[in-house]
């Protein structure tokens, strides 16, 4: 255990995320106590975090659970005031692009006036000058990218493309105004897409990779998705949760980038985990038409459908991190290719094992 941080109390919300899982055990690992914000639901929401609350040496010790919910000052007031971390990862959020669409309102209230009303009670506790707090900005707020040949770094400008992004604008801006205002130690982590095999099903390399083992296991005919050109810098979510505490562990607090710097399609990502499931694809077809043939079998296992696609979409998102491997030590170590292997297998077993999560 690392001596300079036995004591240090954090509090994560969106605990039961799929970053928020990795957190947690990353600040546990560095002798931290945890506290979590879950919020109250109908079905058990914890599976993520399951493994470490059925530990009693951890529950008992250094793992705390509160309900609570981004959207209600006054609990967050009451947590924050009995908590008293030192530190706050505020990873709550309507995370979904596409559904932010559906509910806008949610989003701007979640995403945007979450992180707000953090630092307005941070301040009305008078805690300002002793709680650190990173706030979960996207690379979505880089959005419409006009210029492949440079990457997005913490100079870019942006063009938020969705209630999302433009919600998370405002958490960016917000963090960014507290800090020049009143001296608060908030930092922006500009995270690009990172995934891992906690990934929620709704979103793009966990849809593929759990249904292409479906289909290889003969569960379903086929996998439908939407805009397959659409091209992402994709990293490992478990390492990037490694750079939310560094950003927190400065002595100034700034914004970072944080990317692989590589970029890949959704198509190289189909391809790819269907090649490890043992599929050969060829693409026949074109726009909506078009399909993924399995060579070997003549079969179709991949199609289009329009409902995934977006109002307005993002085609295009590369990092450069450069700025947090100089002054954080931080850079990916996971490549694309390890990243689909390691969904890929993690679901095909998943699925041959018959468990299913539901996450
Ligand atoms: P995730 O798996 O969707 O987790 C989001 C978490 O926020 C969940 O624990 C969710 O709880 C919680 N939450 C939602 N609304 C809330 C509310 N009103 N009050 C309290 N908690 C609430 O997302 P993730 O991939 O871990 O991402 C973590 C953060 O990083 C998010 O802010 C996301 O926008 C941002 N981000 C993610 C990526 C990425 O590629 N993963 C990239 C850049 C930025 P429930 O389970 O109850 O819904
Ligand atoms: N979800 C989804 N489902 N996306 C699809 C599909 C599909 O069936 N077919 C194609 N796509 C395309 C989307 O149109 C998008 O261009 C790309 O795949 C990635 O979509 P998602 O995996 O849903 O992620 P995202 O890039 O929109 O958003 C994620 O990354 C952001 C960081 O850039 C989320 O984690 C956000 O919370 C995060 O801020």
């Amino acid at each position: 255990m690392n001596k300079s941080t036995e004591s240090k109390k954090a509090l994560i919300t969106g605990i039961n995320g799929q970053d928020g899982s990795y957190l947690a055990e990353f600040l546990l690992s560095k002798g931290y106590v945890v506290h979590g914000m879950i919020r109250r639901s109908s079905v058990i929401n914890t599976e993520r975090i399951h493994h470490l609350y059925t530990d009693k040496d951890v529950m008992n010790k250094s793992l705390f659970l509160h309900y609570g919910d981004v959207t209600d000052t006054s609990n967050l007031t009451h947590l924050i005031r009995k908590i008293k971390p030192l530190e706050i990862y505020n990873l709550a959020a309507q995370s979904h692009v596409k559904v932010s669409f559906e509910i806008p309102e949610v989003t701007a209230n979640v995403d945007a006036i979450g992180p707000l009303r953090i630092l307005e009670t941070i301040r009305n506790l008078g805690l300002e000058n002793s709680i650190k707090l990173y706030q979960a900005s996207t690379s979505e707020l880089f959005g419409l990218v006009n210029d492949r040949k440079i990457k997005q770094n913490e100079k870019t400008s942006f063009y938020p493309r969705s209630p999302y992004s433009v919600a998370k604008l405002y958490g960016y801006w917000i963090v960014k105004n507290y800090r020049e205002s009143y001296g608060m130690f908030c930092s922006n982590g500009i995270l690009f897409n990172h995934e891992s095999e906690r990934r929620s099903f709704n979103f793009v390399s966990r849809k593929i990779t759990l249904g292409l083992a479906k289909v290889k296991c003969g569960i379903s005919p086929f996998l439908e998705l939407g805009n397959i050109d659409s091209k992402r810098d994709w990293g490992y979510a478990k390492e990037y949760v490694e750079s939310m505490w560094l950003m927190l562990q400065r002595k100034e607090p700034k914004d970072y980038v944080i990317a692989t710097g590589k970029v890949y399609s959704v198509r190289d990502f189909a391809e790819n985990s269907a090649k490890l499931l043992g599929f050969d694809i060829e693409w026949r077809g074109k726009g909506v038409s078009e399909i993924g043939v399995d060579k070997k079998t003549d079969k179709t296992i991949i199609k289009i459908n329009p409902k995934y696609f977006r109002p307005a979409e993002v085609d295009y998102l590369c990092g450069d991190s450069s700025l947090a491997k100089k002054e954080l030590g931080w850079e990916a170590k996971t490549d694309f290719f390890e990243l689909v292997k390691i969904m890929t297998k993690h679901d095909y077993d998943l699925i041959t094992r018959g468990k299913l999560e539901r996450f």
